[in-house]
C-alpha cells in the first residue's frame, strides 16, 4: 500500500499516514514502514467539489472545454466538478446527453457528475441530477404551472434538482447599461418569488432541491434546513457597487446586489450558515464582455474559489469547519458523492497546502480573465485525485480521461 504522510487536518492537525488502495483511503494511521511520501510543514486536507460548472462543452469550446475547464479545477484544488446541462444543443434528451458524455469523458482531468434538464425522456439517464430554470435565459427554462409536475416526475428518480430561482414573470426583459441597470431588471423579488413559489409547491411533494446561487441573507434564512442552497463567492466579496475593468466582467445572474445585501450575505457566510459554495463558473470571453448590452451573463470562478478560501483560512477570515462543510462535507452529502473527507472508505482526493505561499489569482480557465485577478491566494501544492497525483508543486500533470462520472 502506497502511504501519503504529513499534517492532516482530522478535525485537528496532526500528523498521520494515509494509506491508498484502488484509489481509496484504506487506512489512517500514526506513522508507517512502507513506502510513503512524507510532507513537511504542509497540511493536507480533503480536495473540494464544485457542484455548479458551466464547461460549454458541447457548443462553447471556444470559452472553455472540458478539458481546459477541469484542469483549471484541478489547479485550484478541486477533484469533482458538477456540470450544468445549459449546452449547444441543450442537455433535454437522453441522446444529447449521452452525446455529451461521449464527447467529455476522454477530456475530464477531474471526476465529474452532469447534469439534465427535464423532458420526459432524460428520467433513463446517468445523470447526477436535474437541473432547471425558473428564469427564461435558456432552453432549460421551466413555466410556473409546471413546477408542481417537474418536483413529482424527479422525486420519483430519487435525484437531486438544482434550481436557478429568478422567476421570469418578475424579470423586466429590457436593455441595460450597466450592473445598477441589470440589477434593478432582475430584482431581489424575483429571486425571492422564485424560492417562496418552489418551497410551497414543494412541500407536499418533497423532491430533494437544492437552490443555486442564493444572493440574500433573507432568501437563506426563509429556506433554513427546507432544502439546500449555495451561495457564489463573487456575490459575497463583489456588488454592483464593484469597479471591473469593463462593466460587463461583473454581469451575472442572479445579478450583484448592493453593497448592504453583500454585507448580510457575507456575514451569514462567516458564522457558517451557508451549506454549500458554489462557483456558478460561467466562462466567456473578455471580448464579449466590452458591449454591457450585447454581453452575456455569467463570470468565471472554479480557478479561483478555492485558493480565495484558502487564503481567507489563513487569514483567520473564516473557520476550517466551516470551509470544510462548504466546499467538502455537504456537497458530497447532498449529492451522494464518496468524497470530501479525509476518512477511511472515501476517494483519496487531497490537497496539499503550503499556507506561507501567498500568491495572487491568475487566469486558469480558457477564457483568459477572472474577477478575482490578482487578488491573493494560496494555491494547492499538490493535488491528487483517487491517490494519483494530478497536481505536482504547482504544476499540472495530470492527463484528460483521467477524470470518472459520477453518476
Ligand atoms: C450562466 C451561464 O453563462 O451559463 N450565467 C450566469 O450568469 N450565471 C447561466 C446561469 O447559471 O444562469
Ligand atoms: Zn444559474
Amino acid at each position: 500500500m502506497e502511504f501519503i504522510c504529513g499534517r492532516a487536518y482530522t478535525g485537528r492537525i496532526e500528523h498521520v499516514c494515509i494509506g491508498i488502495e484502488d484509489g481509496k483511503i484504506a487506512e489512517i494511521r500514526k506513522t508507517t514502514e512502507s513506502s510513503s511520501k512524507e510532507y513537511g510543514s504542509e497540511i493536507i486536507l480533503p480536495a473540494a467539489i464544485d457542484v455548479h460548472v458551466h464547461f460549454r462543452e458541447p457548443g462553447g469550446e471556444y470559452k472553455e472545454d472540458f478539458f481546459t475547464g477541469s484542469r483549471a479545477a484541478a489547479m485550484a484544488g478541486v477533484t469533482c466538478v458538477l456540470d450544468m446541462p445549459n449546452n449547444r444543443p441543450a442537455i433535454l434528451s437522453s441522446d444529447a446527453f449521452n452525446e455529451k458524455v461521449k464527447k467529455v469523458e476522454r477530456k475530464a482531468c477531474v471526476d465529474y457528475g452532469l447534469y439534465a434538464g427535464v423532458r420526459k425522456d432524460v428520467y433513463e439517464v446517468k445523470c447526477i441530477g436535474y437541473k432547471t430554470f425558473l428564469s427564461a435565459d435558456n432552453e432549460i427554462f421551466c413555466q410556473p404551472q409546471n413546477i408542481e409536475t417537474l418536483l413529482i416526475e424527479v422525486k420519483k428518480t430519487g435525484k437531486p434538482l438544482a434550481i436557478h430561482a429568478e422567476m421570469e414573470e418578475c424579470i423586466e426583459r429590457r436593455k441595460t447599461q450597466n450592473l445598477r441597470e441589470h440589477g434593478m431588471a432582475r430584482g431581489k423579488d424575483c429571486e425571492i418569488m422564485g424560492v417562496e413559489r418552489v418551497l410551497s409547491i414543494n412541500e407536499k411533494i418533497g423532491a430533494k432541491v437544492h437552490f443555486c446561487h442564493v444572493t440574500l441573507a433573507e432568501v437563506a434564512e426563509k429556506i433554513g434546513g427546507k432544502a439546500s442552497f449555495g451561495s457564489t463567492l463573487h456575490h459575497l466579496l463583489f456588488s454592483r457597487e464593484s469597479r471591473f475593468g469593463y462593466e460587463a466582467m461583473g454581469k451575472v445572474n442572479p445579478p450583484l446586489r448592493g453593497e448592504r445585501e453583500r454585507e448580510n450575505l457575507y456575514r451569514i457566510f462567516e458564522g457558517g450558515r451557508i451549506p454549500i459554495l458554489e462557483s456558478d463558473h460561467a466562462p466567456h470571453l473578455m471580448e464579449e464582455k466590452k458591449d454591457f448590452e450585447s454581453a452575456p451573463s455569467g463570470m468565471p470562478g472554479v480557478d479561483a474559489t478555492l485558493p480565495i478560501l484558502l487564503h481567507m483560512l489563513m487569514e483567520g477570515r473564516i473557520e476550517m469547519e466551516t470551509m470544510l462543510d462548504m466546499v467538502c462535507r455537504n456537497p458530497a452529502k447532498f449529492f451522494g458523492l464518496n468524497k470530501g473527507a479525509i476518512e477511511v472508505g472515501k476517494d483519496a482526493d487531497l490537497i496539499v497546502v503550503d499556507f506561507s505561499a501567498e500568491s495572487t489569482i491568475k487566469p486558469l480557465s480558457k477564457c483568459g480573465w477572472s474577477p478575482y485577478e490578482g487578488m491573493k491566494c494560496i494555491y494547492p501544492k499538490d493535488v491528487y485525485l483517487r491517490g494519483e497525483k494530478i497536481v505536482d508543486n504547482y504544476e499540472f500533470i495530470g492527463e484528460g480521461g483521467m477524470g470518472r462520472m459520477i453518476t
